[in-house]
């Protein structure tokens, strides 16, 4: 098992958007392993709980992309849904049993063996650490799960969790983009540079929204004005500012659109000096540095 992950991931939620049968699924999957992208974020909700048995579908006709291929998921959440007909208010759960058969139930829907990384989805606020902790040991002792993280989780919450384990925990994934800036400011990005855990941005690109920034607004000026100094995109620039922090940012990608997920590829080329990172930090906050 490799030590860490490719620094940029493929998120896999929006996988009903692509309109990709099981074999365009597998197609992308391996244009992404071509682009040195070989991890792919899942979670039991997604897509209404179908997500990883769409995704599963596309291991199981190109199988040889399990060997390849690393694969993080999460559990914790309930949704009201006809897959579950059992929850009558979406709540979370992080109950030893449950978190033992949300693993179980991921394995039989990816067609894997094993998770490389599970996340617990959200902070719940009846989490018993005890139980999380027990739930972990079993799933790692029968090598269902090799290595487990949070996801958005504060520092407090984080370490409460991390109090109850004898190793760390790998990954702490949250909302990070330019339009979406508090764990800059939280202590989230400060703990995991502190105990060098690998940082994850989910929606790097702010779920598209990046893409409407009015051109007039202080973000479209700027990212106007970057863009054609240093020849670059405004997505490849908001992933340059995401991986220029020293926390070792790692952005999970949404698009299901090969030649975009190439040029967000390229930005992994870019460093942005540190005025133009504030430049940008600034545009986004709307307001200068104190
Ligand atoms: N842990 C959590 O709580 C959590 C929450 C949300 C998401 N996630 C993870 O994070 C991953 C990424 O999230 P995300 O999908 O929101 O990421 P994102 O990369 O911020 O957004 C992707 C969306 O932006 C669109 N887009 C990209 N470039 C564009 C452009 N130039 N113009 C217009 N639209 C553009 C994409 O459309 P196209 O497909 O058409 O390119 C897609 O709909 C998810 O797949 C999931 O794995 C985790």
């Amino acid at each position: 098992m490799q030590a860490s992950y490719s620094r940029l991931i493929q998120g896999i939620w929006r996988i009903a958007d692509w309109g990709l049968d099981a074999n365009g699924v597998a197609g992308l999957v391996s244009a992404c392993l071509d682009l040195g992208i070989d991890t792919f974020d899942l979670a039991d909700i997604y897509t209404g709980y179908q997500c990883e048995g769409m995704f599963g579908a596309a291991l199981a006709q190109s199988p040889e992309l399990k060997q390849r291929i690393r694969l993080i998921t999460k559990c914790g959440i309930a949704l009201v849904t006809p897959a579950r007909p059992e929850h009558r208010v979406k709540h979370y759960n992080t109950s030893r049993e449950h978190i033992v058969r949300s693993a179980e139930n991921s394995l039989l829907a990816m067609g894997v063996e094993q998770i490389d990384t599970l996340l617990i989805h959200r902070p719940d606020p009846l989490m018993n650490v005890d139980e999380m902790a027990e739930a972990f040991m079993v799933l790692k002792r029968a090598g269902k799960v090799a290595r487990f993280g949070v996801s958005n989780f504060l520092p407090h919450q984080f370490d409460l969790l991390q109090s109850r384990l004898d190793e760390p925990l790998a990954a702490n994934q949250v909302e990070v983009s330019l339009l979406h800036t508090d764990t800059l400011f939280d202590g989230t990005l400060d703990q995991c540079q502190r105990l060098r855990v690998a940082p994850q941005a989910w929606s790097p690109l702010a779920g598209g929204a990046l893409a409407k920034v009015e051109p007039a607004s202080s973000l479209g000026k700027v990212l106007a004005r970057l863009s054609e100094e240093l020849g670059l995109t405004r997505e490849q620039l908001a992933i340059a500012w995401l991986l220029r922090h020293p926390a070792r940012i790692h952005p999970v990608l949404g698009s299901g659109k090969i030649e975009r997920i190439q040029v967000l590829v390229a930005a992994q080329q870019i460093e942005l000096d540190r005025q133009q990172w504030f430049e940008l930090l600034e545009a986004a906050l709307g307001r200068q540095m104190p």
